[in-house]
């Protein structure tokens, strides 16, 4: 019989560990195991720091609800979520790019038809945002479905304001010519929350804690692949240290001012408001 002693450890319990019968289940828990020794090995924790990682851990789930995942928050500013998703989605090189989804995206919303505005009431400089959902080969895409949801001028999400009535969310479809139009609100840039254990955590560094400015888009097409991705408002705060390292050049768009007038959806503005051009190229799905 042999015991566990501290040079053998990993290797026994990285054998205990094959007696799983999922090869993928399998796999995963022994490269764990052999990175958290190695982490471990590495840094040789005291028992107080030990006990503070166990505690930040617990308190971390304590305050993870339907509404509030504070391990997925941790894993956006760890640059995780971020390799998940790219991992995930190596598209061909034309298609629009996917970046994270984030904690706000609510299911469900409200469907509009095209040019509605979706912040009716809410403050903020009036946005028209249009374009067409093409397919790799610049065809338009009918009937595609956009998901858009974003935060107000205060950086709140519907969650956030714990809104009863759906608050800065829409669902809209393209026409036959796979156009799409929808009024919004110039995003602004906002903190991720930082009233629990991951706030605590950023508070000992000197990262940004801000989001750039940007509206959020799940957008479906049947036969295509699904693709979550962001608009970032070019010349916006933070997007050179996106707290979450979610930012893409070709995600970034001009929001171009324009005077009173005649909008995008054919009504006359008293105010400026601004307009953003962007097009969504999605990928086919293998049949
Ligand atoms: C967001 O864009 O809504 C978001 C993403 C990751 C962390 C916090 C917020
Ligand atoms: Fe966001």
């Amino acid at each position: 019989m042999q015991y566990a002693t501290e040079e053998n450890l990993t290797d026994v319990a990285v054998q205990r560990w094959g007696a799983v019968d999922s090869p993928r289940f399998r796999q995963i828990m022994q490269s764990l195991i052999n990175h958290l020794h190695a982490f471990v090995r590495e840094v040789e924790p005291t028992q107080e720091e030990y006990l503070c990682a166990a505690d930040w851990l617990a308190r971390a789930g304590q305050i993870s609800n339907d509404k509030r995942q504070e391990f997925i928050l941790a894993m956006d500013v760890l640059g995780i979520s971020m390799l998940v998703d790219s991992i995930n989605h190596r598209l061909p090189s034309a298609a629009t790019p996917s970046t994270v989804l984030g904690p706000f995206h609510i299911d469900a919303s409200p469907e509009m038809e095209l040019g509605a505005n979706m912040a009716v009431g809410v403050k903020g400089d009036a946005c028209y945002m249009t374009g067409t959902i093409r397919d790799l080969d610049g065809a338009p895409i009918e009937g595609a479905e956009l998901d858009i949801w974003q935060a107000d001028t205060e950086g709140m999400y519907e969650s956030q304001i714990g809104s009863d009535e759906p608050f800065l969310r829409a669902i809209f479809h393209t026409g036959p010519d796979g156009k799409y139009l929808i009024q919004t609100i110039v995003p602004s840039e906002y903190p991720i929350p930082m009233d629990g254990p991951v706030g605590e955590m950023m508070r000992q560094t000197d990262i940004n804690i801000y989001r750039p400015p940007h509206i959020h888009f799940h957008i479906s097409a049947p036969g295509y692949h699904p693709l979550v991705t962001h608009i970032f408002k070019k010349g916006g705060r933070y997007l050179d240290c996106d707290v979450v390292y979610a930012v893409k050049d070709r995600l970034i768009t001009e929001f171009k001012p324009m005077p009173p007038g005649k909008t995008p959806s054919g009504e006359v503005a008293s105010k400026p408001f601004y307009v953003v051009n962007y097009d969504f190229v999605l990928s086919k799905k293998k049949s």
